[in-house]
């Protein structure tokens, strides 16, 4: 059974929630946060601010790319500061 708890406020950033989170992120920048490809960028070892910064520009459209607009926009706070501390732990390549 599945017990769904409603935070009260944004919760500290949990980097094994991150991990869950990450999911739909590693198809693109890779199973480790290394980018199979030249076109998409490594996450693993980025550093964690910078991270949530620009998961945060791409949601309000201050940074514009046609991959990470829509996948942003469905983010809440507490996802991007989990996301950010998980890649930025990830050992950069
Ligand atoms: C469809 C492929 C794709 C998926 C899926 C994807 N991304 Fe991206 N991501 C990109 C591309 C391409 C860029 C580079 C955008 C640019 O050139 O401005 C990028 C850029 C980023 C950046 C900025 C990196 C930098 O060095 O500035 C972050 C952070 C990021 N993605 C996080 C995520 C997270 C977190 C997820 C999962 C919620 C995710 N991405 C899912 C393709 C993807």
């Amino acid at each position: 059974m599945l017990i769904f708890t409603l935070p009260p406020a944004l919760s500290a950033a949990d980097s094994n929630e991150g991990q869950k989170k990450s999911s739909t992120c590693i198809a693109c920048h890779g199973q480790q946060g290394i980018s199979p490809n030249d076109q998409w960028p490594n996450l693993a070892g980025q550093k964690k601010s910078y991270i949530l910064n620009q998961l945060k520009a791409f949601k309000d459209g201050a940074r514009v790319n046609a991959m990470m607009n829509p996948l942003a926009n469905s983010l809440s706070d507490q996802d991007m500061q989990d996301l950010a501390d998980y890649f930025s732990q990830l050992k950069g390549p």
